[in-house]
């Protein structure tokens, strides 16, 4: 596995295989068994069409907002890289900031309608930074595909308006949330939780997946009861802070006001003390955690 420091090394890298398929897959790096599932999934579209998986690890300041962990985020570089090269990992990207970002950027990739609501409402400029650097990997690393998980529900289908609306020739493909036993979906984050939060956060995926259940089952006649049940539900939670809960239309993110055709998609965020913990489940696709 080549480990490529620097825009130079990756460029010299990709000078003898401009032709060959590659797929990529964007970390932050803190690896766990959700982006190593990512890997896997890459590793086998890399291998049906004969070509490589490049993964990169950059923990991008430009996402992070000011009162946010950037600083404190996790780094594990060697345990990541070990994680990497089990998973048929063939080439790791992991430059520096200066590397990524000149002093006096100017230019940023921003999209308007899908990143203004859920997380982005209470992260302004979050999605800004996601799109600007995910434009920059794919500019970099010129992949045929790219893997990105459900788990960050949102970020997966602004990526995906950002590949269609600004014609990136980059097929995207979406690996399903890892999750540990008792439902809690791996985050980088979840190291932070006191072990009383920890035992608690699970119920964020439990009112979620009881939720969904509900308005498959027809328990609830409309959006506003379900929201009702799932809030009832989650008030168990004394160490939560709930930040958003919404039942939206899968596609367009919209938030639904009565149940149809469309597919939903529930989302929701809650702080434990200071960590922010996302999740999110499809409707008639969950089961009970
Ligand atoms: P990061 O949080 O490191 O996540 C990298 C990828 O792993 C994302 O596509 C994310 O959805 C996926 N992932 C995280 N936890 C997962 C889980 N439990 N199951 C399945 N997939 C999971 O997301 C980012 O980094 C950044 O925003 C990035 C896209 C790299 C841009 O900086």
């Amino acid at each position: 596995m080549e480990v490529l420091t620097s825009k130079t090394e990756l460029r010299d890298w990709l000078a003898d295989r401009r032709s060959r398929p590659r797929v990529l897959v964007p970390t932050m790096g803190a690896l766990h068994r959700g982006h190593t599932s990512l890997f896997d999934r890459a590793r086998e579209e890399a291998d049906a069409l004969g070509g490589e998986v490049v993964a990169t690890i950059f923990v991008n300041p430009v996402q992070f907002g000011p009162n946010e962990d950037f600083d404190a985020y996790p780094r594990p570089l060697e345990a990541d890289l070990a994680q990497c090269r089990e998973h048929g990992v063939d080439a790791v990207f992991v430059p520096v900031v200066a590397d990524m970002y000149e002093g006096d950027r100017s230019i940023t990739v921003t999209e308007t309608r899908l990143s203004t609501t859920l997380c982005g409402a209470s992260r302004p400029g979050h999605f800004d930074g996601v799109c600007t650097v995910v434009a920059k990997l794919f500019l970099l690393t010129q992949p045929d595909a790219a893997v990105f998980g459900e788990k960050d529900y949102q970020q997966l289908a602004v990526i995906r308006r950002m590949v269609r609306d600004l014609d990136f020739p980059v097929r995207i493909l979406a690996g399903a949330t890892v999750r540990e036993e008792d439902g809690l979906a791996l985050s980088s984050r979840n190291v932070y939780l006191t072990p009383e939060q920890r035992a608690q956060a699970p119920i964020l995926q439990r009112t979620l997946a009881a939720t969904a259940q509900g308005i498959a089952e027809g328990r609830f006649a409309t959006p506003q009861a379900a929201r009702e049940g799932f809030l009832e539900a989650f008030g168990e939670a004394t160490l939560a802070r709930l930040d958003y809960f919404e039942i939206v239309d899968a596609a367009s993110l919209e938030a639904v006001e009565y149940f149809g055709k469309a597919e939903l998609r529930l989302l929701a965020a809650a702080f434990f003390g200071k960590t922010r913990l996302i999740d999110n489940v499809g409707v008639g696709r969950v089961a009970l955690g």
